[in-house]
């Protein structure tokens, strides 16, 4: 086959959105008052109403995609907390709560730990420090597993037997991709692990981790360093639509070419602490 043939194929590619539930929550008490990542800097000023207005417009996105979003009540002190894709890793109603890195998010485990029992969750108390979604990653039947920064290795193994699914192990080398939702997108989660496939920042990972991505996902968007270093890579799909930074033109095209729609948002205040679309979101799979 040709890479002309290959580019077609790709195209013609039917994509089939599904509806899916994300829990989010509000920024109103984000500020970037310490630095626990180099895109923090708590001496440049932060918006709140801005962040919450550019927090609302993601909102409204999933609702006019159909999607079902949740609510957690953010903490007053807790300003990292609209990042709920930090707040635990959820499949088959299971929710495996994070223990986080820094004690300046701490707090967060336990708040969103109580939701999930609350919400009627089966709850598994982590034993080793992770950072829920924002490491694991579901692809398939698979889930990638992100360490180097913030979630342990030995989080991966803990995650393994409580889902009782394939974890492979991704080590991350840069520290502006601290989380693996920075470094790497999910397309197609639902479509078992034949048609699974991903975007990703390849200089983020070490050699051996590049080598097993390469290995698995031969047909992966690869995004350019400029993309990513707007965490254009922090995007979520619903296996057509795809929410990305409005900034990231590149991936927006290569997204395209393949079929998926792409739909830009701005959240450039949200951007100031580290985070973006992904980071904002938690998928619920019950
Ligand atoms: N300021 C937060 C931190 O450093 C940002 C978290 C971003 N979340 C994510 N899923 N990548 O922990």
């Amino acid at each position: 086959m040709t890479n002309t043939d290959t580019a077609a194929q790709l195209a013609s590619a039917t994509r089939t959105p599904s509806p899916r539930t994300y829990l989010m929550c509000r920024p109103e008490h984000f500020t970037v008052s310490y630095k626990i990542n180099p895109w923090m800097e708590p001496t440049n000023p932060t918006d709140t109403k801005r962040a919450l207005a550019q927090w609302q417009t993601l909102y409204d996105t999933y609702l006019e995609l159909g999607h079902t979003v949740e609510l957690v009540d953010p903490v007053d002190g807790l300003p990292d907390m609209v990042y709920s894709a930090n707040g635990g890793f959820v499949i088959d109603n299971i929710a495996y709560g994070a223990s986080f890195t820094y004690p300046e998010r701490q707090a967060e485990g336990p708040a969103y730990m109580d939701w999930f029992r609350e919400r009627g969750f089966d709850l598994r108390v982590p034993a080793n420090t992770n950072e829920g979604e924002g490491d694991f990653l579901l692809v398939g039947n698979t889930i990638l597993a992100g360490t180097g920064f913030r979630s342990e290795s030995r989080s991966h193994s803990e995650v393994a037997s409580v889902f009782g699914r394939e974890v492979v192990t991704l080590s991350l080398v840069n520290p502006s991709f601290y989380h693996l939702d920075t470094a790497l997108a999910v397309l197609d989660p639902l479509t078992g692990d034949e048609n699974a496939n991903i975007a990703y920042l390849p200089s983020a990972f070490d050699a051996k981790s590049l080598a097993i991505l390469q290995d698995r996902y031969p047909d992966a968007i690869i995004v350019s360093e400029e993309d990513a270093s707007i965490l254009g890579l922090n995007s979520i799909s619903d296996g057509f639509n795809v929410v990305i930074a409005s900034r990231a033109i590149g991936f927006e095209r290569q997204l395209r070419e393949r079929g998926y729609n792409p739909i830009g948002v701005d959240l450039s205040e949200l951007l100031l602490g580290g985070g973006g679309v992904k980071c904002c979101t938690l998928e619920l799979r019950r």
